[in-house]
């Protein structure tokens, strides 16, 4: 892979904020993958911590890097969630999904005390809406929660991969949804989620708790949520 010295320098930020003994949510994609390889020269230089997964992908990428992984139903809390986005701003609001994990991401964050977001400057927006919404929808009958999405305003595209469906690691597939602009983030949160057949939308408005933000020279920045982190359960 060719190295983005924006994304490997926030994502090895990322990995300083990590203590032993801490349960670690690993993200997903091209940023978080720097924090999973720092991650593992950590774990490899004697730090104790435990980690869940938030793809497939992200998992065997930790087996390789001797990272130790738990299963779910041993999961009694989550310190600390480290993931990527596609898009950003001030109020730590994301997009995400982009790498098609966006479900099993979500729900790594909602059950983490803290979630530190990696990105490039690049990412960093005034107004979500640029990228294309991803939106994970169950196969059955998908055309019709494509009818719903583009009577919201919608225009919703099937996601494919190399010709082919892109099927998530639910089994789903993934509908990306282009907005003119998204004027009010949290209402449409919930009107894509009372869709029938949709499984999760790409909105993370309420979980990020810190931004870290690699520049192409190197340099970081990082902004933080005003308000104290949550408790995880
Ligand atoms: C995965 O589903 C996404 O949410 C990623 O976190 C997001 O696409 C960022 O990926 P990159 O770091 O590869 O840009």
């Amino acid at each position: 892979m060719q190295t983005h010295i924006g994304k490997k320098a926030a994502g090895e930020k990322a990995a300083e904020y990590i203590k032993p003994g801490m349960t670690v949510g690993l993200g997903t994609g091209s940023t978080a993958y720097y924090t999973i390889l720092r991650i593992g020269e950590l774990v490899r230089a004697g730090l104790e911590i435990k980690a869940v997964a938030t793809s497939s992908q992200s998992e065997q990428l930790a087996r390789e890097n001797e990272i130790p992984l738990i299963a779910f139903d041993q999961v009694e809390k989550i310190d600390i969630d480290i993931d990527g986005a596609d898009e950003a701003d001030v109020q730590l609001q994301l997009i995400k999904g982009g790498g098609g994990a966006l479900l099993r991401e979500k729900i790594i964050a909602a059950a983490s005390k803290e979630m530190l977001v990696v990105i490039d400057d690049q990412k960093l927006v005034k107004q979500l809406g640029r990228f294309p919404l991803p939106v994970e929808v169950v196969t059955f009958a998908w055309e019709l929660t494509r009818k719903h999405l583009e009577a919201i305003g919608a225009r919703p595209v099937l996601r494919l991969k190399d010709n082919n469906r892109f099927i998530t690691d639910n089994g789903n597939y993934i509908l990306d949804c282009y907005f003119e602009k998204i004027h009010n983030a949290a209402a449409l949160h919930n009107q894509l989620n009372n869709i029938p057949g949709v499984v999760e939308n790409g909105l993370f408005l309420h979980y990020a708790t810190r931004l870290i933000i690699g520049h192409q020279d190197g340099t970081i920045r990082e902004i933080t949520h005003p308000y104290p982190a949550r408790t995880s359960f």
